[in-house]
């Protein structure tokens, strides 16, 4: 029996989030403006949801006793960290509702899977082929070149890739973790996404889609909205849409698109959970991602996914983003927000800072450059 009800769960329940990263802190945060408990499940006894949350299991994800007694303290579950077993996920849907449910989530951990379902829903993609061993590889010359091979499993800000300039270089590779998929290099103008979330009652909004700059892999900055014509804006989102129904999602999801230099829009992948490259929604929106999530997950009315202001929003990274803390704190305009993390290694995400502006004011290029102190 799984608990897949329709249950609304009022203000005062305990919402149960697994994972202790920044995603269920904000998120947590966002559950206690509405009133509810959050229970916290993560391996170790604290962490950045933790510190915010009302209690915790600590405990593996894929240890039956801890799942057992995380599901016991909560009546509705979601989840921030997307790598939890299908084992564990059935497991806790045997005692509350999981929302999104696991089948989702078993999509987006797989980029074979994902791809295969995204290809089926008449989703464009970048060009692709399963790479399941080195017999494969072969074949990949029809992608053409450069391509870009990923990890099937557990990749995230860049990690597990290896991108491929020639033929040559392809038939020199050895000793690749496969399984992998190979993709084609999209030659884009500019990396958009979409923040979409659908109710219980098959109710989906849509935040405004954005623009999204990576650093070494790792996203940098998020301009809200795009620049870029209304037509393409709306595309991305019509895109998300049809994702979130065709996925019966309900909770948020990102869904990361490339727009082309020929000017179509292709999904990267999908995240169905709240998103790095919707953390302006904090500042420029009444109702952030994290509490439309919340709202999803408990069966509460979505209001639409309203901005009030255009935002850019700058991560924090590492040592080197942690030193200009002092700095940021003594800028005007400048909204921070940091995760509590006590180590800042080289290459996590500490924080982000969210500067907003009047509809259509969103500074141009050179003004960017300047809003925050620059780095050491
Ligand atoms: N097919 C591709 N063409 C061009 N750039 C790509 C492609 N795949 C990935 N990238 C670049 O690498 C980044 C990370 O890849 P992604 O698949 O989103 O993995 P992750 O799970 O690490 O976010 C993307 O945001 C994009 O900048
Ligand atoms: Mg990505």
């Amino acid at each position: 029996m799984t608990m897949q009800t329709n249950a609304v769960f009022e203000p005062g329940s305990t919402v149960g989030i697994i994972g202790g990263g920044q995603l269920g802190r904000m998120s947590a945060m966002a559950a206690a403006k509405l009133g509810y408990r959050v229970h916290i499940l993560n391996p170790a006894p604290t962490s950045p949801a933790i510190e915010v949350s009302a209690s915790a299991t600590a405990g593996s994800y894929d240890d039956p006793a801890a799942l057992e007694e995380f599901a016991s303290r909560c009546d509705v579950i979601t989840f921030e960290f997307e790598n939890i077993s299908a084992a564990g996920l059935s497991l806790l849907a045997k005692h509350r509702p999981v929302r999104p449910a696991g089948e989702i989530l078993r999509v987006s951990q797989d980029r074979i899977l994902e791809k295969t379902c995204l290809a089926e829903a008449g989703i464009a993609l970048a060009p692709w082929k399963a790479v399941s061993g080195p017999q494969d590889l072969k074949s990949l010359e029809e992608l053409g070149f450069p391509l870009i091979l990923k990890t099937t499993r557990f990749g995230y800000d860049g990690k597990g890739q290896f991108r491929v300039e020639s033929a040559e270089a392809l038939s020199a590779l050895t000793d690749l973790p496969y399984p992998l998929v190979a993709e084609k290099m999209i030659d884009f103008q500019r990396e958009l996404s979409v923040m979409v979330v659908r109710g219980i009652d098959g109710t989906v909004r849509c935040f405004d889609t954005v623009e999204n700059r990576h650093r070494d892999g790792i996203l940098d900055v998020t301009l809200a909205p795009a620049r870029i014509m209304p037509d393409v804006a709306e595309e991305a989102q019509a895109i998300a849409m049809k994702i979130a129904m065709e996925l019966d999602l309900v909770g948020i999801m990102g869904v990361e698109l490339f727009h082309g230099a020929d000017g179509q829009l292709l999904v990267n992948e999908i995240a169905p959970r709240p998103h790095n490259s919707g953390h302006w929604t904090m500042d420029a929106c009444l109702i952030d991602q994290f509490e439309m999530h919340i709202r999803a997950v408990t069966g509460l009315p979505l209001p639409p996914a309203r901005r009030h202001s255009d935002a850019v929003m700058h991560n924090l990274v590492g040592p080197e983003d942690m030193a200009r803390v002092a700095g940021i704190l003594a800028t005007d305009g400048a909204s921070l927000h940091l995760y509590g993390k006590r180590e800042a290694r080289p290459g996590r995400k500490m924080g982000h800072v969210n500067t907003i502006f009047p509809r259509g004011a969103l500074p141009g290029e050179l003004a960017l450059e300047g809003l925050l102190p620059p780095r050491g």
